[in-house]
């Protein structure tokens, strides 16, 4: 199986987990498409009643255009679960998000749910995290100096543009600086420190957040209970 059919098992996977009645957050990314998807079948399908909390304008648009009928976070009492993609998880269930610059709103409806479920293909398990550039929503209004001091400080910041050059603008407008570490060693420090620095909006370190992990696998899909 190629990568695509991995992100697809585990999507149609994860949906398997989701019960009528309930407030589901959808998370935004390759992988969540086809999660979206599947859940789209069986809601035609089975007439479920499942109101969708969406993380990005590009997951909303696609939930409404299959029939799932979506509310924002702050229009529901609760969430019951939320199904996400990540970029890296390591080996003690830690994560890296924001591939897709949608952090900030992943993370709002991750802390908001009762439950958070990751669904991954098996290249995104690593020993620990770090290889994948660690995204920061940060605001325009200082945002060089933001990087200045990122910089600094030995983080290896980058502006994350497009194929024009232009800043790449999050759902918020705001833009993305990755951090190039290579290995982060103590995550809950960095976090720490990336949250306390005025201009940045949400850092895409996940920590102890998740309650279930998905891993496409070639033999099939792992259900792993973190
Ligand atoms: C969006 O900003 C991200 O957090 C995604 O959830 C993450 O990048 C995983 O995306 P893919 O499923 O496309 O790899």
């Amino acid at each position: 199986m190629d990568q695509n059919e991995l992100k697809k098992l585990v999507g149609q996977e994860a949906v398997k987990f989701i019960q009528d009645n309930t407030v589901v957050g959808l998370g935004t990314g390759s992988t969540v498409k086809f999660m979206v998807d599947a859940l789209g079948e069986r809601v035609k399908r089975e007439n479920l009643h499942i109101i969708g909390v969406p993380t990005s304008n590009r997951t909303a648009k696609q939930a409404e255009s299959l029939g799932i009928q979506v509310k924002s976070v702050d229009e529901v009492d609760h969430i019951d679960l939320t199904i996400d993609g990540a970029d890296e998880i390591s080996a003690d269930y830690q994560g890296i998000k924001g591939g897709g610059a949608a952090h900030l709103f992943e993370k709002i409806v991750a802390t908001n749910s009762t439950k958070v479920m990751w669904i991954v293909d098996e290249s995104k398990m690593v020993q620990e995290l770090g290889k994948f550039p660690l995204p920061l929503e940060v605001i325009p209004y200082g945002s060089q100096q933001v990087y200045k001091k990122l910089a600094a400080k030995g983080l290896h910041p980058q502006f994350r543009l497009d194929e024009s050059g232009d800043h790449v603008l999050t759902d918020s407008k705001n833009y993305v600086i990755d951090l190039h570490l290579g290995k982060i060693e103590h995550p809950h420090e960095l976090a720490d420190y990336l949250i306390k620095q005025v201009g940045i909006v949400e850092q895409g370190l996940f920590l102890d957040m998740v309650n279930t992990i998905i891993v496409g696998r070639q033999n099939g899909p792992e259900v792993i209970q973190a």
